[in-house]
């Protein structure tokens, strides 16, 4: 049973130094890698990491081709100027063939942990000499994994799965005791920039999660542009989590007098505190047409979009 740390209860200098310790204590002089994504989680693990033992924490954004357009660059190079040196490894190749012919959420939930865990970090463990991996599990992750909801890619232990056994290496997880909002605080006085404190979650399978029915390498790219657009629509609009999402059913459109067999796009927008209920933000008509505008001339072949009104429970927030 994880002991929680309720925001209202979180130090976060405290917190800090007894994970920066922590870590240090369990490493020793040897060496971690871990794995970030620059989302707020990850951001401050490696922030934690590199506290506590320096450069014996080797960072790697791992290019999965799942990510969002220009992701990879903007991570390297925000944490370059923190002092922070990232290795990107390219395996787009590994995570499109493990997803291949995938439809189940829970069968692609399960490839993507098992190229992450069991391939890209075996390696980098086995190739660095590492004994340990840091990673941004919270506690939501371990709740709604263990209800049996989601299989969360980033959790082991309270399933009953040793690391050390599975994958050759133990996991340390600094934020197990808190939960978004608590680690927004801790990202803070951790010194991260506004811009990494407060972005908006982004789910560890990445664009995976936002494909209905299976994953390709054409479909990710449509829903890669369809996110782009929706988020640069909604900028200005205040939400916990705002997503675009490929459908697996197409649907007859029509197009400068044709008929066109067209694919469908759902937009959702969240408004929530920690992730665990949600509901859709009330935003304006005008701007929900003007984003479906765009969508369905910029985005080619899509001929249809809805807005998501349901409300988490029993929705949940990404679709996979
Ligand atoms: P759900 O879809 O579970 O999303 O209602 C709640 C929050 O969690 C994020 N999410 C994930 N984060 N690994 C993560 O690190 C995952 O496998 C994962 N799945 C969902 C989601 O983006 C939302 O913020």
């Amino acid at each position: 049973m994880i002991e929680e740390i309720r925001i209202e209860n979180l130090d976060p200098a405290a917190f800090i130094e007894d994970q920066v310790s922590h870590i240090a204590g369990k490493v020793g002089d040897g060496l971690a890698i871990n794995a970030l994504s620059g989302g707020v989680d990850s951001s401050a693990v490696t922030m934690l990491g590199h506290r506590a033992i320096g450069d014996n924490c080797r960072t790697y954004f791992v290019e999965n081709g799942l990510m969002r357009k220009g992701e990879p660059e903007q991570v390297v190079s925000l944490f370059a100027e923190l002092g922070v040196h990232v290795e990107v490894i390219d395996a787009k190749e590994e995570f499109f063939e493990a997803l291949r012919g995938v439809v189940d959420p829970e069968e692609k939930r399960e490839a993507i942990t098992q190229t992450f865990y069991k391939e890209v970090f075996g390696r980098l463990v086995k190739e660095s000499g590492a004994k340990h991996l840091l990673q941004g599990t919270i506690l939501t992750d371990v709740d709604e994994t263990v209800a049996g909801i989601k299989r969360q890619h980033n959790v082991f232990e309270q399933l009953g799965i040793d690391p050390q056994e599975t994958f050759g290496y133990q996991i340390i997880e600094p934020l197990l005791q808190i939960r978004k909002d608590g680690v927004r605080k801790v990202a803070e006085a951790l010194d991260l920039p506004e811009s990494t404190w407060n972005r908006m979650p982004f789910p560890g399978p990445a664009l995976s999660a936002r494909v209905i029915g299976e994953v390709t390498p054409e479909r990710i790219d449509l829903v890669r542009h369809a996110t782009s657009i929706t988020e640069e629509e909604l900028e200005d609009i205040d939400a916990f989590l705002k997503l675009a999402i490929i459908h697996e059913d197409r649907v007859t459109g029509m197009r400068d007098g044709k008929r066109e067999f067209g694919f469908q796009i759902e937009v959702r927008c969240w408004d929530s505190i920690d992730a665990r209920i949600g509901t859709p933000t009330n935003i304006p008509f005008e701007t929900l047409t003007g984003l479906s505008d765009r969508l369905v001339n910029e985005v080619p072949g899509v001929v249809s979009v809805t807005y998501n009104i349901a409300s988490k429970p029993p929705s949940t927030m990404e679709p996979v």
